[in-house]
């Protein structure tokens, strides 16, 4: 077998075979194929798609490409994963929150991923912190702490880890198979009995259509729950960034700001509705039960404390929620100013996050370093009416950056936006 006739095969719109895709999974693990033949297959199955039996069985062998961690020493293992997003920075909230409300949090996170930010990268902006464990350190962490958010060692799901990279810089995340066995495989590989999607739906999404979102969740439900697990997804909106702050160390601050009963509304809200979920699907509890419990682990500070605790365990100089100074800032503060009198009708998630790559929050090319402290700041969204000259965002930079790259993100109008969904359906 080689991998030139499976790329052809794919291209032609065939279906691989159990034995191809183990094949092909070996050859991306063991580092036996070039860059250039993975980039062109990836190509292929975004053009052409995979058949559920093709996901399913590139999401078991990616799964199985390296360790698994048995998580059955721990009780109410929980994992969430969202499909990626622009501001997206629940992780940092939820992680905390379920932990406080008594779940074990174990979770393998990736970076950014396109115009997306990750949560690894996010976590590593935070100076000290590390997110690469071997099996051992990740459950003695778990069981400590209750909360531990793991980048992709050479250990677990190391197929997803090589292909991940690869996709982020080559054109090919938008594709439900790829991101079913990339999510998936990761999520079987780190162990949690229960596992929360939030997937997410609009420009800045992978899937631009609830209809496609809807079939991305139903489709990593089913391989969950054919797994054995209790797995559940919620659909959110990503069409606007979510929160006010884009970018690695900026998102972190924001993350605090929730975290301390602060921050902005439709970031709060989401992140509810996730640790609810995640509170649910671990204790078995109604939905109403988990959200008055998830409540109360935020508003009591618990949370905080526990957010406190998963960062200088994970090697944080100092605590970021008393010494907010120690996370980066960048060299430059540029004001993005309104050009003209309206209401903010519109302002696109896509843009956002492609400014932000320009910025250097994300990567552009493999072995790109990121600027821990570039991003967007968002001062008026969508809904608000704005004067000529009033600032709309700033950016952070320490490169040249031109306000005209953001202000194409907006739409203005003579009357106020409808209101806009958050949260298009909580279970499947
Ligand atoms: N998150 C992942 O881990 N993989 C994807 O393909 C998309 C989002």
């Amino acid at each position: 077998m080689e991998l030139r006739e499976l790329i052809l095969k794919k291209r032609d719109g065939g279906e691989l075979t159990r034995d191809e895709i183990t094949y092909l999974v070996k050859g991306v693990t063991d580092g036996s194929f070039p860059d250039y033949q993975l980039s062109a297959f990836l190509m292929a199955t975004v053009f052409r798609g995979m058949t559920e039996a093709e996901t399913a069985a590139l999401t078991m062998e990616m799964a199985h490409s390296g360790d698994t961690v048995d998580l059955s020493g721990l009780s109410h293992t929980v994992d969430k994963h969202s499909t990626g997003g622009v501001g997206d920075k629940t992780s940092l909230i939820v992680g905390p929150i379920a932990a406080a409300c008594g779940c074990t949090v174990a979770k393998m996170s990736g970076r950014g991923l396109g115009h997306t930010g990750g949560t690894v990268d996010k976590l590593e902006s935070v100076p000290g912190v590390k997110t690469e464990f071997t099996k051992e350190q990740f459950l003695k962490q778990a069981k400590e702490v209750g909360l531990i958010i793991a980048g992709q060692s050479g250990e677990l799901a190391p197929a997803d880890k090589k292909l991940y990279a690869l996709r982020d810089v080559t054109g090919t995340v938008e594709s439900l198979p790829l991101i079913v066995s990339s999510i998936m495989s990761k999520k079987l590989a780190s162990g949690a009995e229960s596992i929360l999607l939030d997937v997410k739906t609009g420009s800045g999404a992978f899937m631009h259509t609830l209809e496609d979102s809807e079939a991305l969740a139903r489709e990593m439900v089913k391989i969950g729950r054919a797994c054995g697990r209790r797995i559940d997804a919620v659909i959110s909106d990503m069409s606007v960034p979510l929160g006010n702050n884009i970018g690695n160390a900026l998102e972190v601050r924001e993350a605090m700001d929730v975290l301390r009963g602060e921050g902005p509304d439709d970031l709060k809200e989401l992140c509810l509705t996730l640790a609810a979920g995640m509170v649910r699907l671990s204790f078995d509890m109604t939905k109403e039960q988990a959200m008055e419990k998830t409540k109360r682990a935020l508003e009591g500070g618990h949370a905080a404390e526990c957010f406190s605790r998963f960062l200088v365990a994970q090697g944080a100089v100092a605590d970021p929620m008393e010494k907010p100074d120690c996370l980066p800032n960048a060299k430059y503060q540029i004001e993005v100013k309104a050009q003209e009198d309206g209401y903010i009708q519109a302002l696109d998630a896509l843009t956002c996050g492609n400014v932000c790559l320009r910025l250097g929050a994300g990567r552009m090319t493999k072995t790109d370093h990121i600027d821990p402290a570039a991003g967007i700041v968002l001062c008026r969204k969508i809904g608000d009416f704005v004067r000529c000259g009033d600032t709309l965002a700033v950016i952070h930079t320490s490169r040249e950056a031109d306000p005209a790259w953001l202000l194409s993100a907006y739409t203005f109008s003579d009357s106020p936006a409808a209101k806009r969904k958050l949260i298009y359906k909580s279970s499947f």
